[in-house]
């Protein structure tokens, strides 16, 4: 596994935070990142690898559960464990918040991200039918329909 350090972002990240986002299809606007960053009911976790930002993960924080609400590895650095530590470091901070569950939404068709949040123990609550808009920008692709995942903590 690669040598990962994985930390609170803070306002001043907010340039390499909204690079790294860029590398998806649909990326958080620099406004969003920024009240993300800035969040007293929140945090951003990053995952460095040699002192640069390869990842990142957005919680907030909900009356008795926590929202996992994004979560993001650079296309180049996957599959060496990164979103694992950064899963890993999401979790710690919800049970220092004292939250009994984690929750999340995920696009069906994202089979990385469901195998990641399954091996960490999540399971399927339900599903939301046509929640996510087409990532393709093609005229006739139909919207994505959410699975609605937990885990206890
Ligand atoms: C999903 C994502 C965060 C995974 O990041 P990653 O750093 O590559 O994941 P890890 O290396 O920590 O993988 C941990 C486990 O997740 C699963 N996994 C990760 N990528 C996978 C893939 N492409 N196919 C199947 N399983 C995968 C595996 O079980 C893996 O364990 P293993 O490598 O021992 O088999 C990354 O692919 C990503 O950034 N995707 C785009 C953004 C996204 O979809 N975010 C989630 C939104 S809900």
């Amino acid at each position: 596994m690669t040598e990962v350090g994985v930390r609170q972002l803070e306002a001043g990240d907010l340039e390499c935070l909204a690079a790294l986002e860029r590398c998806q299809a649909r990326p958080w606007s620099r406004c969003q990142l920024e009240a993300a960053l800035n969040d007293e009911h929140g945090c951003v976790l990053g995952a460095e690898v040699a002192g640069e930002l390869v990842g990142h993960a957005v919680v907030a924080r909900l009356s008795f559960e926590a929202e996992l609400q994004a979560m993001l590895v650079a296309p180049a650095m996957r599959r060496r464990g990164l979103a694992a530590a950064l899963l890993g470091a999401v979790l710690k901070q919800c049970r220092r918040w004292g939250s009994e569950r984690l929750l999340l939404e995920v696009r069906v068709g994202n089979e990385a991200a469901i195998h990641l949040y399954r091996r960490a123990g999540f399971g399927e609550d339900g599903r939301r039918r046509g929640y996510y808009p087409p990532l393709d920008e093609v005229a006739d692709a139909s919207r994505e329909d959410a699975i609605l995942m937990s885990r206890r903590l």
